[in-house]
């Protein structure tokens, strides 16, 4: 998903959508028309101008990853949408703890009996941010959880976000390098609802 990889000047260069707003773009207002849905490989030009945005260079993903990983798991990738522009999106699929995906994986293969769900990537479109976008993506995955039964999620923080996921729950485990130069630290959640510690007591 680094350039070599294609993610740029090919279907990763940024483009406006046919439709609805520029990207990086947002109607802030509180009644703004919002909707998640799958995301579809029709999805991959805006998701790939998205994520341009939301990540360092060295943490991108490849057309060929972002296809991989819908095909693999649909109910797994969902985007936000406002007047058909992607605002923000979340990959996420059941999984065994104790490893992580590698970035830029082409091939994802599901575990027979999964223990947690791992959330690949969450991204909001700069212009979007601090409106709850990554929450309402969240609730999704939380509604997923609780669907199979599924009480743990794991994910791997990096950019500085792992204040972010501590906020929702999560909690510090390992550091590494998720690719050369780049800190990441493995982070787990036990419990149904990404609510904030001081917003309610979670029952779990
Ligand atoms: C991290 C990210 C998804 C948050 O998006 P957002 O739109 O600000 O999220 P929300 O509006 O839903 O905010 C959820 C809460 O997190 C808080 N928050 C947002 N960014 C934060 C950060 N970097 N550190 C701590 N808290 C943060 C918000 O204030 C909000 O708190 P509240 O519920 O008490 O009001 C967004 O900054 C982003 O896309 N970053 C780039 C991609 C990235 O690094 N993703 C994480 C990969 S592991």
């Amino acid at each position: 998903m680094v350039p070599e990889h294609g993610s740029r000047g090919g279907e990763g260069a940024a483009r406006l959508p046919s439709h609805g707003m520029p990207p990086g773009t947002c109607d802030r207002a509180a009644g703004a028309n919002r909707a998640i849905r799958d995301l579809e490989p029709n999805d991959i030009r805006q998701l790939l101008s998205l994520q341009e945005e939301a990540y360092i260079p060295e943490l991108l993903e490849s057309p060929e990853s972002f296809r991989s990983k819908m095909a693999a798991y649909p109910p797994g990738a969902q985007g936000l949408f406002q007047a058909g522009t992607l605002c923000a999106y979340v990959f996420y699929f059941p999984w065994r703890s104790g490893g992580y995906l590698p970035l830029d994986a082409r091939s994802l293969v599901l575990p027979g009996v999964p223990d947690c769900l791992y959330i690949h990537d969450l991204a909001v479109s700069r212009g979007c941010r601090g409106l709850g976008m990554a929450k309402a993506l969240l609730a999704k995955v939380a509604v997923t959880a609780q669907q199979m039964g599924i009480r743990e999620y794991m994910l791997v923080a990096v950019q500085q976000s792992e204040e972010f996921w501590e906020n929702l729950g999560f909690e510090r485990g390992r550091e590494f390098e998720y690719v050369e130069g780049v800190p990441a630290t493995v982070m787990f959640k036990h419990g149904p609802s990404f609510t904030h510690a001081s917003e309610t007591s979670d029952p779990s």
